[in-house]
């Protein structure tokens, strides 16, 4: 398995619930670690930046709404199999589908209102991190815990 960093986004939803720390429990629970963390309120052209691939779909518009409505967290997570690891976690992308145990299964019930995301492939994590960091502000380390994991 391979040491992976991926995105995960703490998402408007989670933020004004107040769901953002048992959300990053979830990850270090897990043996994830946190290798950069930021608070920010997207604007329109960083969340096009992020959802260039769903330009046209149906839902893009409300997404893209959905996502500048409040801020999000935005968090940079290592691990082995990082990317595989955080979507195993997140669950299914419509909560009411998403079995219990995952973030969207125990959180959410509607798809616009889902939570969590990640990047969900090697390409999309190294295209979404520069979004959101820059590479100086991710932290190099090897946490204490990391070969007990
Ligand atoms: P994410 O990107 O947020 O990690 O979620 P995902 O990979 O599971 O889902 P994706 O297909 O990439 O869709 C991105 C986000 O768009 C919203 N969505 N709405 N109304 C719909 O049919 C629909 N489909 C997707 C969700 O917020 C989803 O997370
Ligand atoms: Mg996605």
């Amino acid at each position: 398995m391979a040491l992976e960093k991926t995105l995960v986004l703490i998402k408007p939803d989670s933020i004004q619930r107040g769901l953002a720390g048992r959300l990053i429990a979830r990850f270090e629970d897990k043996g994830l670690r946190l290798v950069g963390t930021r608070l920010l309120h997207m604007d329109a052209a960083r969340a096009a930046r992020l959802y260039e691939p769903h330009v046209g779909k149906p839902f893009y518009d409300g997404l893209v709404k959905y996502m500048t409505s409040g801020p999000i967290m935005a968090l940079c997570v290592e691990g082995y199999d990082a990317i595989g690891q955080v979507r195993t976690l997140m669950g299914a992308t419509d909560p009411s589908k998403a079995a219990p145990g995952t973030i969207r299964g125990d959180w959410g019930q509607r798809l616009d209102n889902n939570c969590v995301h990640g990047s969900d492939s090697l390409e999309s994590a190294a295209r979404e991190l520069p979004i959101f960091f820059e590479a100086h502000e991710l932290c190099d380390y090897e946490a204490n815990f990391t070969r007990w994991v």
